[in-house]
């Protein structure tokens, strides 16, 4: 692993501009130029997704994109004994999938690494960003969905998805619809993915179905309030 603490300035404000700043300029050199320029348009897109469903947490989820792939070019041996210097067992899902390492990875070195980012929601939403979570928070769900249709991805079911958000973004015109939108276009993240996985003959993760799961209950939830809604106003 390349050892590159970050001995930076001590910004006044982690999250204003300056500070913003110094944390791209000392995350570009853990990783290649394509990585790099996908951890830029997460950042953009964070930011973009934040402006519609949180602007208090723009900087937050900011700082969470620059930091999410942090862990993502190390080899999986390195990425175990990471896990084994934190303490954390090996999950059974990271070894039969070792795309998911990363994002527990990230999550137990940024506080070690880039101290001044350890805000809890920052580390949840970077643990929770490849493979969701059951109950996944706002800021995980916006990390999340930047990260899949942040604008260099190119991959078919990106575009698609990125398409569809755009879409249907477009005539949500209260915060309940624009909600709804979120988590419809999550759930199709979901169904691309688990597709995909099941292609590749690859191992299915728990938590991946756990959470398609919760976001059908939610689903479901959703309508049942809006027919009970609907009744009682008609009474
Ligand atoms: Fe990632
Ligand atoms: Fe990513």
């Amino acid at each position: 692993m390349r050892e590159q603490k970050t001995k930076a300035r001590i910004p006044a404000d982690p999250y204003g501009e300056e500070g913003l700043s110094l944390l791209r300029e000392a995350v570009r050199g853990r990783m290649s130029e394509k990585r790099w320029r996908h951890t830029l348009g997460v950042e953009k897109k964070a930011a973009e997704l934040a402006a519609v469903y949180a602007p208090e947490k723009t900087a937050l989820l900011r700082a969470a994109a620059l930091l999410h792939d942090l862990t993502k070019e190390l080899p999986a041996e390195e990425q175990i004994l990471l896990c084994r210097r934190f303490g954390v067992p090996v999950p059974q899902d990271c070894l039969e999938s070792p795309k998911l390492f990363h994002s527990l990875t990230a999550s137990l070195l940024i506080p070690e690494e880039f101290p001044l980012y350890a805000d809890p929601a920052l580390l949840q939403a970077v643990a929770r960003h490849t493979a969701g979570h059951p109950r996944m928070a706002l800021c995980d769900k916006l990390l999340y969905l930047a990260d899949w249709i942040e604008d260099t991805r190119t991959f078919p079911a990106c575009v698609k998805l990125r398409k569809d958000y755009d879409e249907r973004i477009r005539t949500a015109d209260t915060g309940e619809k624009r909600l709804a939108v979120l988590d419809k276009v999550m759930l199709r993240s979901f169904d691309l993915m688990i597709r995909e996985i099941l292609t590749e003959k690859r191992a299915l993760a728990l938590i991946t179905v756990e959470t398609r799961n919760a976001l059908l209950r939610d689903r479901a939830e959703r309508k049942n309030e809006r027919k009970t809604h609907r009744h009682g106003s008609e009474k």
